[in-house]
């Protein structure tokens, strides 16, 4: 089998920070949310991975390939983002034999083995993904026939048929290839794969549905990086490679080589990134402070801060989300007041 990684797009919903750095990039636990995606393929046996590219296409290479991978992986550059369709198209040579899609802003907690091992026993021409959700209108939805199989697909439905939404994780058979190329764009004029696996179904292919066990997130807003965050720091062991002065730790923490928790109190579940220092600070539950960031003076929870920020003297930080090489600090000269410079579609509350 082999694996298609969605990591182009243009993470409209998660601006500023996508306006330089790819959503699939954005570190959940201190790890990329593409990191996830690969890891599934792999263990359920992907034997060649494709990866989708957009835009900031360098900055997804150098990322993926600052890691060992024990498959190899083959960038296919996609351009503009045309749809989930489209990128099957983008990728027709490579996609030669069966093979799974991921979206690269998607996360399942137990991963797509089972998912996988149900495809090959059923001998399905397409098998997707459907979990039950508060709200369908976010997602593409199911409509089941009373036996459980498909009846048809819809796209963010304004009236949803069920609540259960598809998950980002597809399996096909080439067959798919043929599906893309006989859809016609839809309204928001993109190729969608719910109408390609719509066109399998009306032409007698055998599409399954795998109900998904534990949690699943789609990575595509702020909140549910939060979310996302949280579910995988609840399942973090602890573990200390940095070093610890007049301080104190409670529950799991993890400290990476070379940080420092100076005169402070961090409380788990919570990850510190490698030479990061923690100084007169509190550092809450759900937490993920990345690489070389300096926190002093300053409480903060429930937030991920990522690589090379300082945040200084800066009160009470709660729920956020806070980019790479970002400096907050608090007003020590008159005027007095907030002095911010801030991006386009930034997102602030004092
Ligand atoms: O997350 C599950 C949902 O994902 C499904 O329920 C929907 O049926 C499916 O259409 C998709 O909806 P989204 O609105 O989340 O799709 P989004 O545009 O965010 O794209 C999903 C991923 O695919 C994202 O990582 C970006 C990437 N992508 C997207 C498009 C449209 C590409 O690489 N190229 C593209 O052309």
């Amino acid at each position: 089998m082999k694996a298609l990684i969605l990591s182009g797009g243009s993470g409209t919903r998660l601006r500023p920070l996508t306006y330089s750095q790819q959503k699939q990039l954005i570190p959940v636990a201190n790890r990329p949310v593409l990191f996830y995606a690969i890891e599934d393929v792999i263990e359920a046996g992907a034997e060649e991975i494709g990866i989708i590219l957009g835009p900031n296409k360098e900055q997804v290479m150098e990322t993926v390939r600052s890691v060992d991978w024990p498959v190899p992986i083959r960038f296919i550059y996609q351009g503009e983002p045309k749809g989930l369709a489209h990128t099957i198209l983008v990728a027709e040579d490579f996609l030669d034999e069966d093979f799974v899609m991921y979206l690269g802003d998607n996360i399942l907690r137990d991963g797509i083995v089972n998912h996988e091992k149900r495809f090959r026993a059923t001998n399905s021409s397409a098998s997707v993904l459907l979990t039950p959700v508060d709200d369908p209108q976010r997602f593409g939805v199911a409509d089941l026939n009373p036996d459980g199989s498909i009846r048809r697909l819809v796209e963010k439905p304004k009236e949803p048929p069920s609540n259960f939404a598809l998950v980002g994780v597809y399996f096909f058979t080439p067959s798919i290839i043929q599906a893309c190329k006989s859809i016609t764009p839809s309204w928001r004029n993109e190729l969608e794969i719910t109408d390609a696996i719509q066109w399998l179904i009306e032409h007698g292919y055998k599409v399954d549905a795998s109900f998904v066990e534990g949690w699943w997130k789609d990575t595509g807003k702020p909140e549910d990086i939060f979310d996302a965050n949280r579910l995988i720091l609840d399942d973090i062991d602890g573990r200390c490679e940095g070093e610890v002065e007049e301080s104190r730790i409670l529950g799991r923490v993890v400290m990476e080589k070379g940080a420092r928790i100076i005169r402070s109190v961090v409380k788990g579940p919570c990850i510190i990134g490698e030479r990061s220092t923690i100084s007169d600070s509190y550092i809450g539950p759900y937490t993920s402070i990345g690489i070389g960031c300096r926190i002093s003076g300053t409480e903060i929870e429930d937030s991920i801060v990522m690589d090379e920020s300082s945040i200084l003297n800066a009160g009470k930080v709660v729920e956020s989300l806070i980019g790479r090489n970002v400096r907050i600090r608090e007003c020590d000269s008159l005027p007095r007041g907030s002095r911010l410079i801030v991006g386009d579609n930034s997102d602030i509350s004092l």
